[in-house]
């Protein structure tokens, strides 16, 4: 085992994750186009005229634009089309998924398998995109973005506190201790906390940020308490429901906040979900294998 002699404190690892920001992980035109959309008086032909300058950009966007997650009966050619279809704010929770999901990806060595990572993160986005109709939540594009998000902090401590990470995976390995308590004993803050903080460093919505930060304690969230608790609940599912053992959801169970707020308190009920979600993963294959190889372009 590595020794890990110093451990960071909050404002270090804060400190390191500001320095993040200006890498540039995030592309340009992402800002730009975060930035726009933003804008009230941007025009839907203005915000397709920038996403056009970027061939690959354009491709990428239609070819989710065009995915069953949005459920266009038509198919989407144009920028121009998928702006007036799909509107803004889903435009733009693409445009943010393809640009973090680029720069977050790493390749897999022994202590992180970016596979499962992506598996992972597109069977929670998935999961919670059914659960969210399931339990009557108004499905946008945004729960599945949140599903596909919430982990992000694993990948960032993975990519930039790499010996901590280490680690971190070495006790979760070696113990019989969960992903929680490892981190916690290696780390002053959280893959929640820190996920959300480089969210809120790269603008992304309010309800994005909350559901990455309070994905492990839905009791807590403020304003967005239903959605964080989908994106809880999702993830245990997907936990539940994939056959691999992964280390950074080690011991993660219902948390009785979320059951509360969704009314899901019943054992019969969750038993059903789990199966139907399963079918549910297995079905929408063609829609992870898009989504898998759109991470790893
Ligand atoms: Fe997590
Ligand atoms: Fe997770």
């Amino acid at each position: 085992m590595s020794a890990v002699r110093q451990i960071l404190t909050s404002e270090q690892i804060q400190e390191r994750v500001k320095t993040i920001i200006q890498l540039p992980a995030m592309p340009a035109i992402a800002m730009d186009i975060v930035e726009m959309v933003d804008n009230p008086k941007t025009s839907a032909q203005q915000l397709g005229r920038l996403i056009s300058t970027d061939q690959a950009l354009t491709a990428k966007v239609l070819k989710i634009a065009n995915s069953p997650f949005y459920g266009f009966p038509k198919k989407i050619s144009t920028i121009d089309f998928a702006i007036i279809v799909l509107g803004f704010d889903a435009l733009k929770e693409i445009v943010i998924s393809i640009a973090l999901v680029s720069s977050l990806q790493k390749k897999n060595d022994l202590y992180f398998n970016s596979q499962l990572f992506w598996d992972h993160a597109i069977g929670t986005g998935v999961i919670a995109r059914r659960l969210a109709r399931d339990v009557g939540y108004r499905v946008t594009g945004e729960v599945f973005v949140a599903g596909l998000l919430h982990d992000m902090g694993i990948s960032i401590l993975n990519k930039y506190f790499t010996p901590e990470f280490h680690r971190m995976i070495e006790i979760v390995r070696d113990s019989k201790l969960t992903f929680f308590e490892a981190e916690e004993s290696v780390f002053p803050v959280t893959h929640a906390v820190i996920g959300s903080w480089l969210g809120e460093r790269w603008n992304l919505p309010d309800h994005l940020v909350e559901a990455i930060r309070y994905h492990h304690n839905p009791g807590e969230a403020k304003e967005h308490s239903q959605l964080v608790s989908i994106i809880h609940c999702a993830d245990v599912f997907a936990k539940l429901i994939s056959g691999e053992e992964i280390e950074f959801d080690k011991g993660i169970e219902f948390h009785p906040d979320a059951l509360e707020i969704l009314q899901l308190n019943d054992e019969e009920l969750i038993q059903e979900y789990v199966k139907e979600y399963s079918d549910l993963v297995k079905k929408d294959t063609r829609d992870v294998a898009l989504l898998s190889h759109l991470a790893n372009f």
